[in-house]
């Protein structure tokens, strides 16, 4: 039966294999530099960034359906206004992220000339945008920029999480595990 007191299993679910999925995608690419310069583990890890943050792009839709039919649960006790709307417009930039950096992650890609490999293959899918390296650049520039201040929003996000868990002792937590 369901629980009305937690957020609905599926959405638990995704919620945690997300997160590490962005850990991975970050790693994949902050680490790349214990490969040498045109190594082929550089180059895995490149392209392991390149499909986590794509399977982070598939899986976002299947979770906003789930969010959608199944809401979140009520915290108890429940938030002030002043917490309530900072934390929802939170949640919304992290749905955003999910959204619109493999989106750009991809542009940068195909127009500085990158190859997106079917995994375990040299096959490469079929760019859709031209090589054009000055709009590469410029892509580049935005969807690194947006990385690092998510480090801060993700940041916020995981001490809000155990500011409520620890402090003020409400069931935010709980209704995530
Ligand atoms: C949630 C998804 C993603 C996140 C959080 C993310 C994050 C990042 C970050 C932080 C960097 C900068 C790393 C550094 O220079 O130190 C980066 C670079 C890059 N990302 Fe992503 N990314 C995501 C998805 C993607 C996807 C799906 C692609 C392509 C299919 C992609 C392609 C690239 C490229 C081409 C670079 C520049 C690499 C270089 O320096 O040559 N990203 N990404
Ligand atoms: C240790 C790490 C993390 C903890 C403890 C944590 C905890 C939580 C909690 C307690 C909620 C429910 C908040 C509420 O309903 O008010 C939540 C929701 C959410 N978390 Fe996390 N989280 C973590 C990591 C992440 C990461 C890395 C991301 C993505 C970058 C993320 C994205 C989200 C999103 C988008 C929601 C909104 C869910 C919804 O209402 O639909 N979380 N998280």
């Amino acid at each position: 039966m369901a629980d009305p007191t937690r957020y609905s299993p599926g959405l638990r679910r995704l919620h945690w294999w997300m997160a590490l999925l962005i850990v991975a995608v970050y790693i994949a690419m902050e680490q790349r530099g214990i490969f040498p310069r045109g190594s082929a583990g550089r180059a895995g890890m490149m392209q392991a960034h390149y499909w986590l943050g794509l399977l982070v792009f598939a899986l976002v839709w299947w979770r906003l359906a789930l969010r959608r039919s199944h809401g979140a649960p009520g915290i108890t006790p429940p938030l002030p206004m002043w917490q309530a709307i900072p934390a929802k417009l939170l949640h919304l930039a992290l749905y955003a992220f999910f959204i619109v950096m493999p989106l750009l992650g991809l542009a940068t890609a195909w127009t500085d000339g990158k190859q997106v490999l079917i995994p375990f293959t040299q096959i490469a899918i079929p760019p859709l945008l031209a090589e054009n390296e000055d709009l590469a650049h410029r892509l580049e520039d935005v969807h690194v920029t947006i990385g690092e201040v998510f480090y801060w929003v993700i940041g916020l996000h995981v001490v809000a999480a155990l500011y409520h868990h620890f402090f003020r002792r409400d069931d935010t937590l709980r209704r995530m595990l």
